[in-house]
């Protein structure tokens, strides 16, 4: 850690160079499997395919090939070695679709095709992604097939549950991409705070002046989340509360929602009093609110005076409690006051403060980027504008060095 103000130049992306061994089974979910692979490639991880013969029913070889820069292999015969090079140089198998039949043949050791080969010589961790009609996945065989895979360290991402393609509704709809990459990355990730309870705040409060109108800021709570998710792929026990977002709660967390500074308060006091290790306070909780909420709709008027009083502050109240686990603030500033971030962490007590200047392009506020300086009592560093999520990983890095 550097103790004066430097830039640093953004983490590695996690999937950056990664081998991956997409293999493609016979679903109709199987055309997904060409944008699961842009997306792998935009994250900068190398992609070999591996098709069935079913599923080329579905989507054409030309089109994986093309997706993933790649020659794609289906036959056991055309290269005999193929079912042991190809798992050798991988570091990941990702099965996407993953019909009842190929959950079915990995279950059972059953190996009479190159993906099934190949899944069986692979010794790293391998992700599947089921999609099926929901009779299908409810089947008790299906699922006794299932438990074997997980309960041997197979990782399931999905299915999700909706619409099918025979026009049922029920579970057995593939994962979304951003889900698979998800389960990819936590499947790449370091498991260096597996001890760790964690409560991560995100998103913005409400502060009602009458039943319908409310003060609140800009926050999309995008911080906070890849926060609480990155931590959660590093292993440790999650709970994100979050203010109103347009976000989809995080899978593998206990998620709460709250309106209120003081709702968000009651939560945060109660969550880390139940034996927290650490809180982050990545919401942009509302400093003030009006000293009396209406209770009918405040009628029409020219001219309408609203007395504000400040909200209790959640990071000195924990602060000041019993058992005061190790605390992350964010200051957001508009400027470049670091100066005043570093006030803020001697004033509330906090262990560690990200800075951010919510003027600046790229920064702060419902972007999908931030530059941030991370601030603790050793030192400080500053890191270059990148993505909220390599943002996260960046602050659990130094919380994890600052307990090593
Ligand atoms: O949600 P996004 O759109 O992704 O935007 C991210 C962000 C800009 C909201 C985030 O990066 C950020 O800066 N969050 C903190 C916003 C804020 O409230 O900063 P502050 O400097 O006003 O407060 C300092 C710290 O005190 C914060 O950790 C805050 O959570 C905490 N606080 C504030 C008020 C209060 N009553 N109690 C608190 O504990």
């Amino acid at each position: 850690m550097n103790s004066s103000a430097t830039k640093k130049k953004k983490p590695q992306t996690s999937l950056k160079n990664k081998s991956i061994l997409l293999g493609v089974s016979g679903g109709v979910a199987a055309y997904k499997a060409i944008e699961l692979c842009r997306r792998l490639r935009d994250e900068e991880a190398s992609v070999s395919v591996v098709m069935t013969d079913a599923s080329k029913n579905f989507v054409t070889p030309l089109s994986l090939e093309v997706a993933s820069m790649h020659k794609v292999f289906s036959s056991l015969y055309e290269e005999p070695m193929a079912h042991i090079t190809l798992p050798q140089q991988a570091e990941l198998m990702v099965i996407a679709p993953a019909t009842a039949n190929i959950i079915g043949k990995f279950a059972n050791g059953i190996a009479d095709d190159l993906l099934s080969t190949c899944f069986l010589s692979f010794s790293g961790k391998t992700v599947i992604a089921p999609s099926m009609n929901w009779r299908m996945y409810e089947n008790r065989i299906f699922r006794q097939n299932l438990e074997k895979l997980t309960s041997l360290g197979v990782i399931q991402v999905g299915p999700g549950q909706g619409s099918l393609a025979c026009g049922e509704e029920g579970p057995g709809r593939m994962a979304e991409i951003p889900d698979i990459i998800d389960a990819v990355r936590t499947a790449f990730s370091k498991r260096d705070l597996e001890h760790e309870k964690i409560v991560v705040t995100a998103g913005p409060t409400r502060e009602y002046l009458d039943p319908v109108r409310f003060i609140s800021n800009r926050s999309s709570g995008k911080m906070g989340f890849a926060i609480a998710k990155a931590a959660r792929n590093r292993g440790a026990d999650v709970t994100l509360i979050s203010g109103p977002t347009s976000l989809a709660a995080p899978a593998g967390m206990r998620f709460i929602q709250v309106e209120t500074a003081l709702e968000m308060a009651e939560a945060v006091e109660k969550e880390v009093r139940s034996g927290a290790s650490a809180l982050i306070m990545a919401a942009a909780v509302a400093d003030f609110s009006p000293s009396e909420k209406s209770g009918t709709k405040i009628e029409k008027a020219g001219e309408l005076l609203i007395r504000l009083r400040q909200t209790p502050d959640i990071i000195s109240s924990v602060a000041a409690g019993k058992g005061k686990p190790f605390i992350i603030g964010f200051a957001a500033e508009t400027g470049a006051r670091v100066e005043r971030a570093r006030e803020k962490m001697k004033k509330k007590k906090m262990d560690m403060v990200v800075f951010n200047d919510v003027t600046e392009a790229g920064a702060g506020f419902d972007l999908d980027t931030n530059r941030v300086t991370i601030i603790d009592k050793k030192g400080e560093t500053g890191l270059e504008l990148m993505s909220k999520d390599s943002v996260a990983e960046a602050i659990l890095d130094r919380f994890s060095e600052i307990k090593a």
